[in-house]
């Protein structure tokens, strides 16, 4: 079967920001930043970006390009699914872990550990893969098309002008019955969730080139046009500098600890990291194309529409004398209260192009993350790409209603939650808040630390940096001061070989640093780890 590629570098390029431009920019991105003092956040958030989205993101797209295949056939490649001494010493590392807890009697957690350091013991790197590629990817497509259909409701509602609130408190009436599946809303919300998957289907159905590349292509400009209009909405309201101020103002002091693991653990969600996204779309990637100026470009595109989300929501709330730190509720209930307040009577258009931009950014991304369901039932199940996009959306409908008639209580499901509460002390509001909660704070960290890992010390740096060579040539093994100042064909430095280059920081970054921070953020976020 002749594997599928991008046609053009742009297409690429825009369907993976389309992937990494999600609900987490334009919803989780500002109201956390609101939270943890503001500019200061934002600056460690690069930082964290640039120590372990990065370095991961030319990881996956490596992996691969090198061996065109989805997460599964990647990790197979260079291990044949066998136990590797690293393998076997991180699943006794896991397995001491759970010992250890279980003695502080942390029964759940213990368990997990345990579990978790069977498992890979047992399956080795196999399991890896499997967690990567499918249940992450699966697990994640579930929830993230529940909230695909509410951004297709309110986008609805928005532009029939239901969305007028003058008061949060009036907008959560709305919001209530929507997130606690109230009978009343369930007939909506079903058909919001059904043509949610309807959309992502259809895209997927005409593959790689027609589907993916040309709906990012028509896609994610509007999504920028969108978010712009707001912005410039925005900062032209009276009393707009407030707002710029509170989202960008560095403010040291409720920058904590807490605040940097938190732009850690975001990082990884919101560059579409370690759920077999980026293998799979590096997969289809041509030699040509320059691996590491692409994931700088993903980058860039990402933390731009992260900040012009935050710029088309703080300065309307502050003028319209909203409160900010509203957490969750940002987005769905302080908004649309604050748009409609605008003077001149357009909220509803203002609601309209926030919503719109919103599910765009939904449905880009849920379409990245089904792709790689379907290019595992393409790879590893040899069958045609329609039977594979049929068979993974029926598997994303069904986890999914499951998401959708226990969204915030445990209602339909009682005895699942007292198996929780039994072993972990609590459990989260709901089966979408466990599943939500599972994959980014086990799977997600834990499936980018693996990955790293297995490029500085399976696949080994020195094979990564070969198959980076390829489409970026010579620059990235020359000195990065002689990069820095321009002088790279200045004849007096022809010879350039030097320790201090693009390729001697991967290896460190890949083989130490990324690791090692990333495996601090797993701590910290299944909370063993407390400042
Ligand atoms: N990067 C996405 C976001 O910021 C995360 C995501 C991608 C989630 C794809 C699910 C599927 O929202």
């Amino acid at each position: 079967m002749k594997k599928e590629q991008w046609s053009s570098n742009i297409g690429f390029l825009l369907a993976t920001a389309g992937s990494a431009v999600g609900l987490g920019n334009v919803w989780k991105f500002p109201y956390i930043t609101g939270q943890n003092g503001g500019g200061a956040f934002v600056l460690v958030y690069l930082i964290c970006i640039a120590m372990i989205g990065f370095p991961l993101m030319v990881c996956e797209f490596a992996l691969g390009r090198a061996t065109r295949q989805g997460p599964v056939g990647a990790f197979r490649a260079f291990t044949r699914d066998r136990n590797t001494p690293l393998s076997v010493f991180l699943s006794c590392l896991l397995i001491l872990i759970g010992g250890l807890l279980l003695s502080f009697q942390y029964w759940g957690y213990g368990v997990m550990m345990l579990a978790a350091g069977i498992i890979l013991c047992v399956w080795g790197w196999k399991i890896v893969g499997a967690v990567v590629g499918v249940v992450s990817p699966g697990l994640i497509a579930s929830y993230y098309c529940v909230i695909g259909g509410w951004t297709l409701i309110y986008f609805f509602k928005a532009v029939m002008g239901e969305l007028n609130f003058q008061d949060p408190k009036v907008a959560e009436e709305l919001m209530r019955p929507i997130v606690t599946s109230a009978p009343e809303m369930m007939p909506t919300q079903i058909i919001a969730f059904l043509v949610f998957i309807g959309l992502m289907t259809i895209a997927l159905f005409f593959g790689v080139k027609n589907g993916i590349e040309r709906s990012a292509k028509i896609l994610m400009p509007m999504l920028f046009l969108l978010l712009l209009l707001l912005v410039v909405r925005g900062l032209a309201l009276p009393g707009a500098m407030k707002g710029v101020r509170f989202f960008l103002q560095p403010e040291l002091g409720n920058l904590h600890i807490e605040s940097v693991l938190t732009a850690l653990g975001h990082a990884f969600f919101t560059l579409s990291l370690a759920m077999g996204i980026s293998i799979t779309y590096g997969s289809y990637m041509r030699k040509d194309q320059n691996i590491v100026k692409s994931a700088l470009a993903v980058i860039g595109l990402d933390t731009m529409a992260a900040m012009m989300a935050g710029l088309a929501i703080f300065p309307a709330l502050f003028a319209m004398g909203f409160e900010s730190d509203q957490g969750v509720g940002l987005a769905f209930m302080v908004v649309p209260a604050a748009f409609s307040k605008i003077p001149g009577g357009l909220g509803w258009l203002w609601n309209g192009a926030f919503f719109l931009a919103l599910f765009i950014a939904a449905l880009t991304s849920a379409i990245s993350i089904m792709e790689t369901l379907v290019n595992y039932g393409i790879n590893e199940w040899k069958i045609g790409r329609r039977k594979a996009v049929v068979l993974s959306a029926s598997a994303t409908l069904l986890l999914g209603f499951l998401s959708l008639f226990s969204i915030s209580n445990w209602n339909h499901l009682r005895k699942l939650e007292d198996v929780l509460i039994r072993c972990f002390g609590d459990a989260d509001s709901s089966w979408m808040d466990l599943i939500d909660g599972f994959s980014s704070n086990w799977l997600l960290p834990l499936g980018g630390l693996f990955t790293v890992l297995f490029v500085g010390w399976i696949w080994t740096t020195r094979r990564a940096m070969r198959e980076l060579r390829v489409g970026a040539g010579s620059a990235l093994d020359t000195n990065l001061w002689i990069l820095l100042a321009g002088l790279e064909r200045d004849p007096l430095y022809l010879d350039t070989r030097s320790r201090f280059t693009f390729a001697s920081l991967f290896g460190l970054f890949v083989r130490w640093i990324t690791p090692a921070l990333t495996a601090l953020v797993f701590l910290y976020s299944v909370g063993i780890l407390r400042f």
